[in-house]
């Protein structure tokens, strides 16, 4: 990084710690971009899944409930792009920015940490306050009663698996497009952001509602919005520090600031 943009982005983590360090309620919003340097492609961009091989399907989740048997043969044998995320996903390991964000929860400071991830990442470095909001890959939930269970406890001799609680079709727990976003979670993001006065926005393009939403719902109510972001996206015009350098770099040196600024 050249010089003159190591500054600005050094310049940028003093005043972004400064902002979250006094914030009384502390959330975190990730994207893809927070996993990029765990060698998981962000969707959008640079060297984005649906950059190189173009948008997915918008009506997903209507094509599972019209074949689910077919759509699980298709998930357990995955081609074309899907191949390629599934292959990532289990190969990859939390970064040091998963790890800041943990830490910071476990220093009282993090209240919430919304994520748009699949990746099941964030839990893996630690964090519990966490709202999963476009699901887990890890988990199958049921369409019937949105009961979750772990994927590897279910059997598939028999597809569609059935919910062992209710005998509802059982899918991926990663929401598909077109797919209502289950309602305990959408809950746990909506009370986190409507109590943020300070959110940390790592990683992702804005533009997928209703996460992208929340940003601007915090600074629309006069709270602060801190973006981590290599380029700039929607949200970049009404942050009120944009930091453009990698979450992996910048979240851990943000994090160390605002625990010094906290005084611990
Ligand atoms: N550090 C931080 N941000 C990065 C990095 C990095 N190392 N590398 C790329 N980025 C940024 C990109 O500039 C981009 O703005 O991460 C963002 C990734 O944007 P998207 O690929 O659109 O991912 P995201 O915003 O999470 O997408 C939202 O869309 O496809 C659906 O369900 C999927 O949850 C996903 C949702």
């Amino acid at each position: 990084m050249a010089e003159d943009a190591a500054t600005r982005v050094s310049a940028g983590i003093e005043r972004a710690a400064t902002i979250s360090a006094r914030a009384q309620y502390l959330v975190a919003l990730t994207g893809a971009g927070m996993s990029v340097e765990s060698g998981i492609p962000p969707f959008r961009g640079p060297g984005g899944l649906w950059t190189k091989y173009g948008e997915p399907p918008m009506n997903g989740y209507q094509r599972f409930l019209a074949d689910p048997a077919q759509a699980w043969r298709e998930r357990l044998s995955p081609q074309g792009p899907m191949r390629e995320l599934w292959e990532t996903l289990h190969a990859a390991q939390p970064n040091p920015g998963h790890h800041a964000l943990a830490r910071l929860e476990s220093a009282g400071i993090l209240r919430c940490l919304i994520t748009q991830n699949v990746d099941n990442l964030h839990r893996l470095a630690g964090s519990q306050a966490i709202a999963e909001i476009h699901g887990n890959y890890m988990l199958v939930r049921c369409i019937e009663c949105s009961r979750r269970f772990a994927g590897d406890e279910i059997p598939l001799e028999a597809l569609p698996p059935r919910c062992p609680h209710c005998q509802g079709i059982l899918k991926n727990d990663s929401v598909f497009f077109g797919e209502p976003i289950p309602t305990d979670v959408l809950g746990r993001c909506f009370d986190a952001a409507e109590q943020c006065d300070c959110m940390i926005v790592a990683g992702t393009s804005a533009t997928v509602y209703p996460a992208a939403q929340f940003p601007f719902d915090v600074r629309q109510r006069g709270g602060d919005v801190i973006e981590i972001n290599p380029y700039a996206t929607e949200l970049t015009p009404i942050a009120s520090v944009s930091v453009h350098g990698p979450a992996a770099v910048v979240l851990p040196e943000l994090a160390m600031r605002i625990i010094q600024l906290r005084g611990m």
